[in-house]
């Protein structure tokens, strides 16, 4: 038995697969007649980005990278370890991230600035959650699934210790 206890459901499938069809339309809209890469961050990302993806109507390219945040992350040092990187050149690009989740920011800034020093065309974020409260560092979200407390969240690729990635829905875990 999982020494973990799951809350209420707080975001369905429905929820969640509704809000990247509207996420999707409005990149579609507003990268008309252009191409964009999707840029997945590793690992909590995925599934997100490939419920988005599916419903871009673009020229659409997919690339990913793999970071972690070094030390002490209740401190803004920004210092980012880069595990993965991408595949592909970004120069000229119009460059979407994509994450689960933006929680103090530390991550995403320093991913703008990464990606910035690359010479895309646009660099863009899209997030499947944020937590405002817990925020550290100011990050731009172009593209928002849904805001959420400050409690753990998992499932739809979000874990605690690699389990509940596989859950189709967003929940929280109980103390
Ligand atoms: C999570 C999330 C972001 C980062 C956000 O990744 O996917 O990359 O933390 O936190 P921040 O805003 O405080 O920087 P995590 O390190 O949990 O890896 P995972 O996606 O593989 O689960």
């Amino acid at each position: 038995m999982s020494e973990y206890k799951l809350g209420k459901i707080i975001f369905t499938k429905e929820e969640i697969e509704n809000r990247a069809i509207e996420i999707a339309e409005r990149i579609s809209e507003d990268y008309k007649g252009e191409s964009v890469i999707l840029v997945g961050i590793l690992r909590g990302a995925v599934i997100w980005l490939t419920q988005v993806l599916q419903s871009i109507d673009l020229d659409v390219e997919i690339d990913f990278m793999a970071v972690s945040s070094y030390g002490d992350a209740t401190k803004t040092s920004g210092v980012v370890k880069i595990n993965k990187d991408l595949e592909g050149s970004i120069e000229d690009r119009n460059v979407i991230i994509v994450e689960d989740i933006v929680d103090t920011g530390v991550t995403l800034a320093y991913l703008v600035e990464y990606f910035k020093a690359k010479n895309p065309k646009t660099v863009r974020v899209c997030s499947l959650l944020e937590k405002p409260s817990r925020r550290l560092v100011p990050v731009k979200i172009d593209y928002l699934g849904f805001e959420v407390g400050d409690e753990f969240i998992v499932g739809y690729g979000l874990d605690i210790a690699q389990k509940f990635r596989n859950l189709p829905y967003i929940t929280s875990l109980v103390e």
